[in-house]
């Protein structure tokens, strides 16, 4: 998708981003050599590269492993769990939506109250900065894929627990495995620690190529954080322009 350059500045706009300094051309993005300067990520978050996903465990499945789901019964699977205590306050399950052969995925947190009420991902107020977010970089909503670590909306918000977050995860990974996205964007610490088993600060993980089993990974703020901290627009802004470094640079 090609943004019209003012089209793109109001966007930036939105974001929060002031833009008065000149910006190098999109081109910038592609072509030989782009991504050679990255950052690496640190030894225990990189020794998963070029790894095949984990088995994920069946349990939660009944007849047929998560792993081995299409679609379909995945949709089906995540629609009926009651795995853990979520299922027991939710409205609807929110399962992920956008293109199924999307470049870039995106991982958020867990739904929200109206995440939870309409069954889509980032459709509240954070979801409008994420929107904001995808079209400065040049994405439409339709062409990303946009899920979260858990299916279900934590009561008033909480954090996700530990066990809801494991019993979930074999969901997360098949979404992974059946899109094979060329870039996976982690939205917030939750969604960093959960897909890089990893407690490192979200400080020390942001604005480097990481490996989700050798699948890139760019952890970044969360939009909800970035609503009660406008001054971080501006990083997550270099962090999706690292994004595109990446995709664009091809596998
Ligand atoms: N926050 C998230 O992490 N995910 C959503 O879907 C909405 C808000």
């Amino acid at each position: 998708m090609v943004l019209r350059e003012d089209l793109r500045q109001q966007y930036l706009a939105a974001m929060g981003i002031r833009t008065w300094e000149r910006r190098r051309p999109p081109a910038r993005y592609s072509g030989a050599g782009a991504g050679a300067d990255l950052g690496f990520a640190p030894d225990e978050l990189a020794r998963a590269d070029g790894q095949q996903l984990p088995p994920q465990p069946a349990e939660s499945a009944g007849p047929t492993a998560v792993a081995d789901m299409d679609w379909e019964a995945l949709e089906q699977a995540v629609r009926g769990c009651t795995l853990c205590r979520l299922h027991l306050g939710r409205t609807q399950t929110v399962f992920g939506t956008g293109n199924r052969q999307a470049r870039w995925m995106f991982v958020g947190e867990a739904p929200g109250f109206e995440e939870d009420r309409q069954g889509e991902p980032f459709v509240g107020r954070a979801g409008q900065l994420l929107n904001a977010m995808l079209y400065a970089t040049g994405l439409k909503r339709e062409e990303v894929y946009i899920a979260n670590v858990l299916k279900c909306r934590p009561p008033d918000n909480r954090d996700p627990q530990p066990d809801e977050a494991r019993q979930c995860e074999p969901y997360l990974l098949r979404q992974i495995a059946l899109i094979q996205p060329r870039l996976i964007i982690a939205l917030g610490r939750h969604a960093a620690h959960s897909l890089l088993k990893t407690e490192l600060a979200l400080g020390k993980l942001r604005n480097q190529r990481l490996n989700y089993h050798g699948i890139p990974l760019i952890v970044t703020y969360h939009p909800a954080y970035l609503l009660r901290n406008p001054a971080d627009k501006r990083k997550a802004w270099e962090d999706l322009c690292l994004g595109r470094k990446l995709v664009e640079a091809g596998p």
